[in-house]
């Protein structure tokens, strides 16, 4: 069939015609096919160009040249616009849709933290020995945390540099801050309760240091107490014998220390053999042999006065222990701070 003659009519219709068929595209196959239809080697537009050789004048045939490129920008403008617009929900249609053929994502596996395995380890010896489990506030008054704990006043544990206070009016137990330790918890406990007590406290408690290898602002305590009638130092001596026998291994050297706590009489520290030397000395031990893992004592009589409990009657040990150092000697983990790090090629060694 013989092809209209080219004029503006002509080129006007084709334009409208494009328009009307752009209205009717639904997906992005059917822009493609638009585009192959107007701007393809065989499209509509390709044959009116086509037709410029017919006209014999040279400006005319120039003018219409211009005319048919102008229209070729239009139209490719106008498409690649529709094209974006159809890329887009395209993508977010495929994102919407479940895909079971693709292969799944490379989910990593967590793991329980070394910290928390321990915790978990500290609660279940003490359990299998008949402790039951307490917890007490992270923002604790100043009177449980010190003052009824037997730490004066002028003790420097209340230095500023060591206890972080919180912004707010002091009330009749003293001012507020965040727990320094979890003995306040055996404050708590003995308040609120008639002996026999036998409970173990652990918690997160707060001091106002720099994070280094050794050190952090927050760590992890577990706290013990054990009042009744007729407690003993022995008694606390068999009790922690056993646990680091069941937490590091049987026949593990350890010995008992003299040392000083406010709220024990006598306080002890526990040391026991190193176990990056086995006790001939290293930089770990400082060339002791030996290495601190936890504070305790007989329960001081001023303490037990403090919380209503008549001394005469009762005895009781506590002890506090560490469970970032607990867990740094059991793993030989020399840097405090990779616990606080989450970085899965340090959780996944243990
Ligand atoms: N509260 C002590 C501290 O944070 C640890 C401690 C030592 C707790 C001796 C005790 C204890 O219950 O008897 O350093």
């Amino acid at each position: 069939m013989a092809m209209k003659k080219l004029s503006e009519d002509l080129i006007r219709q084709l334009k409208e015609k494009f328009f009307i068929d752009l209205k009717k595209v639904d997906s992005f196959e059917s822009l493609e096919a638009l585009k192959i239809l107007y701007l393809g080697r065989k499209g509509e537009i390709r044959k009116l160009f086509h037709q410029l050789k017919d006209i014999d004048d040279i400006d005319e045939r120039k003018r219409y040249g211009e005319i048919l490129n102008s229209i070729v920008v239009e139209i490719e403008e106008i498409l690649e616009k529709e094209f974006k617009r159809f890329k887009k929900d395209k993508e977010e249609y495929s994102f919407s849709l479940l895909e079971m053929s693709l292969p799944s994502a490379n989910f990593q596996i967590g793991k329980i933290h070394p910290l928390q395995k321990v915790y978990n380890e500290i609660i279940e010896i003490f359990s299998y020995l008949g402790f039951d489990i307490q917890e007490g506030p992270e923002i604790e008054f100043e009177d449980y945390n010190f003052t009824m704990l037997n730490i004066p006043d002028d003790h420097p544990a209340r230095d500023m540099q060591d206890t972080l206070y919180l912004n707010l009016p002091k009330t009749d137990k003293g001012k507020i801050l965040l727990r320094t330790h979890t003995s306040p918890v055996q404050i708590r406990l003995m308040l609120s309760k008639k002996p026999p007590i036998k409970s173990i406290m652990p918690g997160r408690v707060f001091r106002n240091e720099n994070l280094d290898a050794t050190h952090s602002f927050n760590f992890h305590q577990v706290e013990g107490l054990v009042v009744d009638k007729n407690i003993k130092l022995s008694d606390l001596k068999g009790t922690l014998i056993y646990f680091v026998r069941l937490m590091f291994y049987e026949d593990i050297v350890c010995k008992f220390r003299q040392s000083y706590f406010p709220f024990t009489e006598p306080s002890l520290e526990l040391d026991i053999q190193c176990l990056v030397c086995k006790g001939s000395g290293c930089s770990v031990c400082k060339y002791s042999g030996f290495v601190e893992i936890l504070g305790c004592g007989m329960v001081h009589p001023q303490v037990l006065y403090n919380v209503g409990l008549g001394y005469e009657e009762y005895t009781g040990f506590a002890f506090g222990l560490g469970v970032e150092r607990v867990t740094m000697l059991k793993y030989r983990i020399d840097n405090m701070r990779l616990f606080y790090e989450n970085d899965l090629r340090f959780i996944k060694q243990f």
